[in-house]
């Protein structure tokens, strides 16, 4: 679709063009979000070596990607704060001062899409009628980030369509209003020279994932892997968030949300803390055990990753799900340990460094019981159940729509979202045995959530295997001072009538 077509908002306009100039692409393709642009782009992925189609008879319309290997997690080292003073990103974020990091960005970008196209996304975290939906317009020159995003958020004209009433005011006013959006600039980092043979997976060993929270804007270089890459996500909806929720009075949470409903037809949300890759879609997807199931227990999920709560004028604490889908860890994921992934991601789905089976379809580690006896491993190599290296990356995904979940929620989309009623901190601690109880009030339940340790995984890279303190689970993705992030939550309290339990977990030696 051409620009005129797509955009009349003239701050959008003039960014992209900036953008273009900037990073001189070949060519500059506006996404609309169509079934045709899907099928369009995946096929382009597929003739390029990108994608591999997966077996339609077993899993329609699914492709598999593999990435670099130095391109497998996002990338905590490489992740930066960029505010004009050292203590406004406080002392767990990586610091930058934005002017300095906006220049190093600026000949980061000159020229960098040389060769590719550049993709402009427009998507929107959070329902579209909801008054904390926010809008970003992504560039990136990865079609994997395009496909992604079109599962992961609400992506496409839609949303261009929105800015546009926005700024003419035919749209209720949002808490910015007047067609704001967020600009997230994102590149692999690897133009083309002409006649160069592109990589299947391009990417730089040069990597920067910056913030600017002042000026609310993300500028992404070097990795195309998950939250490095898909922008709505962490940097978006958590780091960006976390810093406009903090002034508008709201909560942007590395959460969970599940709803419990009883046989007598009662409704209880909680939301649950984790870390990255410590069970929150298992969690969140959980069913309840055949007797109470039997009986007439039922569980739902609004959300397997990230919550926006925010004080409801009905006195209670209410949350929603800005993503459109999952973007989950495979191994470990199976009929077994989680059925309701298992369902979801049955058809129209991304998968990344996971292992191609013999007939087209996928496997990880944990899938089966039984290791298949020949696969092709997640760099493309021979595998055999005697190989020395898991077949999977262990960090390796699936991308599934959410309206695919056999248990999603009725109310996932509901712009007044759902009322929290419990809070639950937890955390992976293999060692030792987690002893859930229940916090006396809302600033012991901080505390405890603000003192939680866990185990690092394999969704960062280059941790050191060992227990971290993870406040809420957000040493990642807090974007600004964590003190002053204890402060907000604190005062929290302040605005809510009808206060959730809070319930974290002690840890007792497992022997
Ligand atoms: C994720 C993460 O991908 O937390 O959700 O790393
Ligand atoms: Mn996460």
């Amino acid at each position: 679709m051409n620009e005129q077509d797509m955009t009349t908002h003239p701050a959008l306009a003039k960014w992209v063009q900036k953008m273009i100039d900037l990073c001189c692409p070949d060519r500059v393709h506006w996404c609309d979000g169509s079934q045709q642009e899907w099928d369009q782009i995946t096929e382009m992925m597929v003739a390029s070596g990108t994608f591999i189609r997966l077996n339609p008879e077993k899993r329609p319309n699914s492709f598999l990607a593999r990435s670099t290997p130095s391109d497998v997690a996002r990338v905590e080292d490489r992740t930066f704060i960029c505010t004009k003073r050292k203590d406004q990103a406080g002392p767990t974020n990586n610091w930058a001062e934005a002017g300095e990091m906006r220049e190093k960005m600026v000949g980061r970008f000159q020229g960098c899409m040389r060769g590719r196209t550049m993709y402009v996304i427009p998507f929107c975290m959070g329902p579209m009628d909801s008054t904390l939906a926010k809008i970003g317009v992504q560039v990136t020159d990865s079609p994997y980030v395009v496909v992604n995003l079109r599962i992961m958020t609400k992506m496409g004209k839609e949303v261009f369509n929105r800015l546009e009433d926005e700024k003419s005011g035919s749209a209720p006013r949002k808490r910015h209003g007047h067609g704001f959006f967020i600009p997230c600039a994102h590149t692999v980092g690897s133009p083309l020279e002409p006649g160069q043979k592109d990589a299947a997976w391009p990417c730089n060993e040069d990597k920067y994932i910056c913030h600017f929270p002042e000026t609310r804007e993300v500028w992404s270089y070097g990795s195309g892997y998950g939250g490095n890459a898909l922008l709505g996500k962490k940097c978006l909806a958590l780091r960006i968030a976390s810093n406009i929720a903090r002034e508008h009075n709201w909560m942007a949470e590395h959460m969970l949300i599940l709803g419990l409903h009883s046989p007598e037809g009662e409704k209880t949300y909680i939301s649950a803390a984790f870390p990255s890759a410590c069970g929150k879609t298992n969690l969140a997807m959980i069913v309840p055990p055949k007797p109470y199931a039997d009986a007439g227990w039922k569980t739902t999920i609004v959300g397997d990753d990230i919550a926006w709560l925010w004080p409801h004028e009905d006195g209670r604490l209410h949350a929603i799900n800005p993503e459109n889908g999952y973007f989950g860890v495979a191994p470990g994921t199976s009929y077994k340990t989680n059925p309701i992934a298992m369902e979801s991601m049955k058809a129209n789905c991304i998968f990344t460094n996971v292992a191609l089976t013999d007939d087209g379809d996928v496997w990880w580690e944990g899938l089966t019981e039984e290791k298949p006896m020949h696969l092709i491993d997640w760099q493309g190599r021979d595998w055999t159940p005697a190989s020395a290296t898991p077949a999977a990356h262990p960090n390796a995904r699936f991308t599934a729509p959410a309206s695919q979940c056999p248990t999603i929620d009725p109310d996932w989309q509901n712009p007044e979202g759902v009322p929290i009623s419990a809070i639950v901190f937890g955390g992976r601690r293999p060692s030792t045995m987690p002893l859930v109880f229940q916090a006396f009030n809302w600033s012991h339940g901080v505390y405890l959530g603000a003192t939680m340790g866990s185990e690092t995984t394999a969704a960062a890279i280059g941790l050191k295997k060992q227990v971290r303190r993870d406040p809420m689970a957000m040493l990642p993705f807090t974007g600004y001072n964590m003190g002053d992030y204890f402060g907000h939550w604190l005062s929290m309290r302040r605005q809510i009538r009808v206060l959730p339990r809070f319930f974290p977990r002690e840890l007792v030696p497992s022997g």
